[in-house]
C-alpha cells in the first residue's frame, strides 16, 4: 500500500505518520526530516535546504524529487509526509511510479483549521515555528500546495480526515479511511 499524507503545517501530518507507518508496516518518508538531518550534517544540501526552510519557502522541486527518489525503497509500501507539496512534485512522482509499475492508493488530507495550527506550532518551537515564518509557510500551503486536493480528488484519491480531534480519534479516523 502506498500512502500521501497532505495537510497544512502543524496539521499532524508528522504524528500520524509514524503511528500509520507503524501499524501498517510502511516506509515512511519525511522530506521535512530528511532536510533537516541534512541540514544538521551541515551537507551542501543541508545548506541550500536551509535558506528555504529558515523562511518557511519551499525548496525547489528538483531537489525535492531528487531527494526522494534516492530514498524510496523497491520492495516495501511507502507513506509520504510533506511530499508531494506542489503540482509539479504530485506529477515528478506519478511519473516515477509508472516507470517502476507502482500508483498511489490512498491521499489523506488532514484538515485543521487556521488558530489550531498556529497555536500548535508556537507552542512546539521548532526553529521555523516563530510567527512570521509559520504565516509564509500557511500562505505557501494554501498557494502551491492546496492545488494537490483537487489534484487527488481529480484521480478519485482523496479523503479528507477531521485532524482537530485527539491524536488516537484522528489515527482512527485514518485507519477506517485506509480499510
Ligand atoms: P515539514 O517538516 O514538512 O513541516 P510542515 O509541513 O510545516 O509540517 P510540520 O512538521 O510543522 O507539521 P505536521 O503536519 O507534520 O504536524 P506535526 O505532526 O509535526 O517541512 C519543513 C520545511 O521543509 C518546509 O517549510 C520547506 O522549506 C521544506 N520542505 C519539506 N518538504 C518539502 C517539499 N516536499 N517541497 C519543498 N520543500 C519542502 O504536529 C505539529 C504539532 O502539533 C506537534 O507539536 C504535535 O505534537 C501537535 N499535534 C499533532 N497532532 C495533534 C492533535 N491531533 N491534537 C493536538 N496537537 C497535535
Amino acid at each position: 500500500m502506498n500512502v500521501i499524507l497532505l495537510g497544512a503545517p502543524g496539521a499532524g501530518k508528522g504524528t500520524q505518520a509514524e503511528i500509520i507507518a507503524r501499524d501498517y508496516n510502511l516506509q515512511h518518508i519525511s522530506t521535512g526530516d530528511l532536510f533537516r538531518h541534512e541540514v544538521s550534517q551541515e551537507t551542501e544540501l543541508g545548506l541550500k535546504a536551509k535558506s528555504y526552510m529558515d523562511k518557511g519557502e519551499l525548496v525547489p522541486d528538483q531537489i525535492v524529487v531528487d531527494m526522494v527518489q534516492a530514498h524510496l525503497s523497491e520492495e516495501q509500501g511507502f507513506l509520504l509526509d510533506g511530499f508531494p507539496r506542489t503540482i509539479g512534485q504530485a506529477q515528478a512522482l506519478d511519473a516515477a511510479l509508472k516507470t517502476q509499475g507502482k500508483q498511489i492508493h490512498f491521499v489523506l488530507s488532514i484538515d485543521v483549521n487556521k488558530q489550531a495550527l498556529v497555536d500548535r506550532l508556537l507552542s512546539r518551537g521548532r526553529s521555523d515555528d516563530n510567527l512570521s515564518t509559520i504565516e509564509n509557510r500557511l500562505d505557501v500551503y494554501q498557494n502551491q500546495t492546496k492545488p494537490l486536493i483537487e489534484y487527488y480528488q481529480d484521480k478519485d484519491l482523496l479523503k479528507t480526515i477531521n485532524g482537530a480531534q485527539a491524536v488516537e480519534e484522528v489515527a482512527a479516523e485514518i485507519k477506517a479511511n485506509l480499510g
